[in-house]
Order: C-alpha cells, then structure tokens, then sequence
C-alpha cells in the first residue's frame, strides 16, 4: 500500500533555499520564493514543493491540511554551535564582566567555564537531561527544529560522559534533533594534577573509543585561545580525533588568532567564533572548506565585536550564524533576535542570514537531508504568520512562528 501523502497549504509565500552556493555573498534576489505554495509530505520527508493548486491535481489522494491565513513557509532553522546541557547560572559573571573584569580575568579568578563546571557536576545525568530537554523545546518552539549540543562542562572522562549521555537520552525526549559534539577540550580541568598536554592525552586515549564505541559523538570541538589550549597542544588531540574517524570544529579566534589556521589545516567541518578574525585568517577560511561560523549571542553578551561576517562573505567564505547559548557568554539564545542584530551591524542580506541558518549551517553538521524544502528532504518547516518573509528578520526575532514542523509533524 502506498504510504499516505498529506499536502499542507497554501502558503503566501514559500522559500525553498534551493539552487543557492554553499559559499559567498547572496542576494536577495537570487532567493527561490514559491507564491501561494504547497507542500506534499510523506511520513517524515517532503516529497513535493509547489503550487498548491497544481499539487493538489497532482496528488488528489493526499490529504490536505488547508491554512486559512498568511504563512511565509521556510526551513527549520538549524543552530550548529550550542552549550544547552549545563548546571547553574552565571549572572555573577555577567555583573562581574560590567563592573570592568573581562572574560578572561574571570576565568583566571576561578569563575567562567569552571563554575559551569562545578554546577554541572552537580546534577545528576538525569537532571541535565531534563534541564537540556527544556532549553531544546524552547528552542524548538522558536523554529530550531537542529540543535547542535556540546558537551565541556564535565572535563573528566566520566563527567563528559554524562553529559553525553544526558544529551543522548535528551534527544528521545525532545522533538528537536540533538547533534552532540564532544568538547573535553574547553579547558583543563583545574583538579587535574599534570599538563595540557597530558590532559588532551587522556581523553584521547580514554575518552575517544567509549565516544565511538557507545556511539555518543561523531565531532569533537576545543578551545583554542590563551586561557584554554594552544595550537600546538590540539594538533595532535585532532590527529588522533581524526584517526579514528571524528568530525572536527573548533572554538576559534574567539580573543586572539591561532584557530583558524589549526581549523583549515585540519579541515575542521567549522570554524567557530572569529571575533578576532583579521584579514589573514578570513583570507584561509575563504579559500577552504571549513565553514565560518559567527556567534553574534557571544559578541552581544560580552560586549565585544561581532564576527566580520560581511568580509567573510565578501572574500568568498561560507558564513553560517548560530547562537552559541551558554550560561557565561551567551545566555540569550535566541537565533532569530541574534542573526538580525547581526545583519544590521554587518549589512548582510536576508538571503545571506537565512542561508546562514538553514542549508549552510545543515552543512556545518555534515547534515545533508536538511535546511531546503525540496524533495527528499526531511519535512522540517516554520511557518511565519505573515505575507512578507522580510518581517521575520525586520521584527528583531519578536515573530515567533506560528506552526513549527519536524518530521512532518507539526509540534
Ligand atoms: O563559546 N569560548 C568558550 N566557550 C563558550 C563559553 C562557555 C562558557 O563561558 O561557559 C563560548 O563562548
Ligand atoms: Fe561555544
């Protein structure tokens, strides 16, 4: 029996993000806009875009599930760089960081990622779950129907271990898609008694198989910065990462320049952060394969520049935007607020924004069958009540959607 097929419509306008380049500059004019739009789902995937009308003569057996007022339809967004699956709070950070400290004073005060750490060592796996849980449906009800989520916050083997598995098991809960990444290397942990070096050696050899073996991460991340690691140190952490099969990423260029360049030598899926960025390391990022991926929450909560993410475009690179939500640098996570507040600093077009949340940001995860509506695609969709998909960026993430979509079912 052939599977049952359901048309959902019609939608005043529909933006597939089909027929776009993986890198460089876009215009808004280059964007696939469907008007009074259909789309035909199967199970989980789309197995037709269109016009209403014409899929509807098309399919006369599907099932129609009929919108009565304006909907601008578009990919579920994806955020490829998130700290969602954490402990505590870090609000004396941030009063801390306005009083004058920086980032980096507090962490060698002891604060930062360490007091993270600490709280998340105290919930149990099942309370992180939980906690993770809550902030992906938040997500999820905001259109991220893709959440990346990095471990860091254990910085021991059976620490991080719990952290992924609480992310495994938060995944069953949640309709969202939990991507996990394994970021034993945020910093070394302040109770291990030995070496950068030593530490980055024993997670390698004793965290590395179990992550393969229990099947709990395919990417492995670090800090690379004054305060966490140096080049040097993660270079051979990535040899052995990518020996035994890892996707890389890496915390870049966040306060000074280094990890781009272990990034593009690595051919690292992404590079992430680059608020130090100068033309040098845009220049290699442009010419490779590694993804830049510009976390405007992190520049707006510590006040400083944003990812020069109109350059990056310019000079050819593939620019992806993501929220990089975390208890200390970015506690807002909102994807849609961040990404417009960075348009208007950066003066990038909506095409470039929206490429930057759905296809090209699927791509930083090595996820192929999402972020364009088109055939064969998963059915993951927002729908925007609004006739104009401009009004989703202009509005400051103040529009939330209306219908969100995963899977082809609506949440
Ligand atoms: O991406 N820069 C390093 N890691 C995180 C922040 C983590 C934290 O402050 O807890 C980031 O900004
Ligand atoms: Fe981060």
């Amino acid at each position: 029996m052939e599977k049952a097929l359901r048309l959902i419509g019609p939608f005043r306008q529909l933006l597939t993000l089909d027929h776009l380049p993986l890198k460089g500059a876009l215009k808004d004019e280059q964007l696939e806009i469907i008007n009074e739009a259909g789309l035909i789902i199967q199970e989980e995937k789309i197995l037709a875009v269109g016009k209403f009308i014409a899929l509807k003569s098309t399919y006369p057996q599907a099932e129609v599930y009929k919108l009565e007022t304006d909907f601008v339809a578009l990919p579920g967004w994806v955020d490829c760089h998130t700290h969602i699956c954490f402990g505590g709070s870090r609000a004396r950070d941030f009063a801390m960081r306005n009083a004058g400290k920086s980032y980096l004073e507090i962490a060698e005060a002891g604060g930062g990622i360490w007091e993270t750490v600490t709280q998340t060592r105290n919930l149990s796996q099942n309370e992180l779950a939980e906690k993770t849980t809550e902030n992906a449906n938040r997500h999820l009800s905001e259109g991220v129907t893709t959440i990346e989520v990095k471990s860091g916050y254990g910085l021991n083997v059976a620490e991080e271990l719990k952290m992924l598995r609480a992310i495994e098991e938060a995944n069953t809960r949640t309709c969202a898609d939990l991507i996990p990444t394994c970021l034993a290397a945020h910093m070394k942990p302040r109770d291990f008694q030995g070496t950068n070096e030593e530490y980055l050696e024993m997670i390698s050899k004793q965290l590395f198989p179990i992550l393969k073996s229990e099947n709990l991460s395919n990417r492995i991340d670090s800090f690379i910065e004054k305060s966490a690691f140096s080049p040097e140190e993660i270079k051979p952490y990535y040899q052995k990462a990518q020996k035994l099969g890892f996707d890389l990423t890496v915390h870049a260029d966040q306060f000074s320049t280094g990890g781009s360049k272990v990034a593009v030598q690595y051919r690292a899926k992404s590079a992430d952060h680059l608020e130090a960025s100068a033309d040098h390391e845009i220049e290699l990022l442009a010419k490779s394969n590694t993804i830049a991926v510009a976390l405007p929450g992190a520049s707006i909560g510590l006040g400083v520049p944003f990812t020069p993410a109109r350059k990056i475009l310019n000079r050819g690179g593939a620019l992806v935007i993501a929220t990089d939500w975390n208890p200390g640098s970015a506690p807002m996570g909102d994807l849609v607020a961040q990404a417009s507040i960075l348009a208007t600093y950066e003066k990038l077009s909506t095409a470039e924004v929206l490429a930057g949340m759905t296809y090209r940001a699927a791509a930083a995860l090595n996820l192929p069958d999402r972020g364009v509506l088109k055939s064969g695609m998963l059915a993951d969709f927002n729908l925007f009540s609004t006739d104009n998909y401009q009004e989703i960026l202009y509005q400051q993430g103040k529009l939330k959607p209306a219908q969100v979509w995963k899977n082809g079912h609506k949440i």
